[in-house]
């Protein structure tokens, strides 16, 4: 516990405080933004965190070019100078993939030497014509052994074209992210490691998903922060990525703004594990924490429940069960990424929060852990 003195102190030397002296680094408080979500980019509070990730640039399956969408270029081209409006040393990256997009070109794209370097060159271009301060990977999903190791091999390049990029313009190195699963393997194949840990600045590690009503009939938590009986949660996925070479310095923990619901089998069974029937509503029963808090306040005998076992918010009304993340698993997460001396977290995505009441709740977790590091 914080002694009164403590807190005294927290309190007084706030203004004064440099948080990246105590905490020797500063602490990463990242989100996505998804444009096709339709969330205005000048919408965002960027004053909650420090890094935002806009989604996504593509990768031209032709030129094995990163390129931005003529519907995308307007939007992606002001981004930057938008959000830096409420909070001028907020940095930008620029995401390219994402979930949707084509696997293959990706794997042909790091097969090659010339097809890595029109990747890597057109990145480095377009991020600093656009005004981003990194670039961020997200190929979902590698999905043979050799794409693992061209993977590794078009990290090594990337980072000495960033390197050599830096030095040329004089301008700070661009940063270098990827979004990759929860866990250091991903169909039993190992992320190359000691590629991603030497060339990378961090990683978001995907912790969400595990779960969906269109293909698992019963309910559960899609991101749950343990479980014991199995390898599907984020310490797992955090765990495996530290065992497998990954300094915790890298590493992102990933928090969904987003739940998924279930229909219910029988409304007097509710609990975790439930049987289901499927989904409700479209898109597989995704739903925004948005929705979800509608959801709640417009069906007066919602019943909300924290489980604190396996970190995890549920709500049940009727037929309808929705697992996600609320105010109380936000906080249990943040701290778990403080006290397992990772980077920090980020949130899929900014659009889905409901009046920044997740955002809120992860930065304030995060100042508050950064300076109860600094007094201690
Ligand atoms: C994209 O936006 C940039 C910056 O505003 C502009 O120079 C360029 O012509 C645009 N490209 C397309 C294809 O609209
Ligand atoms: C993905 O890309 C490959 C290679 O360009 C192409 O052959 C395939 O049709 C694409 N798949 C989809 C679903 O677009
Ligand atoms: C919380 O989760 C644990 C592990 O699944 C379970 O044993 C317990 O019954 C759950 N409690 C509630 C209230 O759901």
């Amino acid at each position: 516990m914080a002694s009164p003195m403590k807190i005294f102190l927290i309190f007084s030397l706030l203004p004064l405080l440099q948080l990246q002296f105590c905490s020797g680094q500063n602490a990463v408080n990242g989100v996505y933004w998804f444009r096709d979500s339709g969330f205005a980019a000048s919408n965002i509070d960027s004053s909650l965190f420090t890094h935002i990730f806009c989604a996504f640039a593509d990768l031209d399956p032709q030129t094995r070019q990163v390129t931005i969408s003529a519907a995308n270029n307007a939007s992606f081209s002001q981004f930057t100078a938008t959000v830096q409006l409420k909070n001028p040393s907020v940095k930008t990256l620029l995401s390219i993939g994402g979930g949707s997009s084509n696997t293959t070109v990706f794997s042909q794209m790091a097969a090659q030497s010339s097809t890595r370097k029109s990747f890597i060159d057109s990145s480095i271009r377009l991020a600093r014509s656009y005004g981003f301060s990194g670039l961020d990977l997200d190929w979902e999903y590698p999905q043979t052994s050799s794409d693992m190791t061209n993977l590794g091999t078009l990290l090594t390049e990337w980072r000495a074209a960033v390197t050599a990029e830096a030095q040329s313009s004089g301008r700070p190195a661009l940063l270098l992210t990827a979004a990759f699963y929860y866990a250091a393997s991903v169909n039993g194949l190992n992320y190359p490691v000691s590629s991603i840990n030497r060339n990378l600045d961090w990683v978001n590690a995907m912790a969400y998903d595990f779960y969906g009503p269109s293909w698992y009939r019963f309910t559960n938590s899609h991101s749950m922060l343990y479980d014991s009986t199995s390898q599907v949660s984020g310490s797992y996925g955090i765990d495996s990525w530290i065992q497998a070479g990954l300094g915790a310095k890298k590493l992102a923990l990933g928090i969904p703004f987003y739940g998924y619901a279930w229909r219910l089998a029988n409304a007097n069974n509710h609990g975790l594990l439930a049987p289901s029937t499927g989904p409700v509503g479209s898109d597989g029963g995704a739903i925004g924490y948005n929705q979800i808090r509608s959801f709640i306040s417009q069906n007066s005998g919602t019943v909300v429940v924290y489980n604190s076992t396996i970190v995890t918010n549920y709500c049940y009304s009727g037929t309808t069960w929705i697992g996600y993340d609320d105010t109380q698993s936000v906080a249990a997460k943040v701290s778990y990424a403080k006290q397992k001396g990772l980077l920090g977290y980020f949130a899929w995505h900014v659009g889905v929060d409901s009046n920044w009441a997740l955002s809120k709740q992860g930065n304030s977790q995060i100042l508050m852990q950064l300076l109860l590091s600094c007094v201690n």
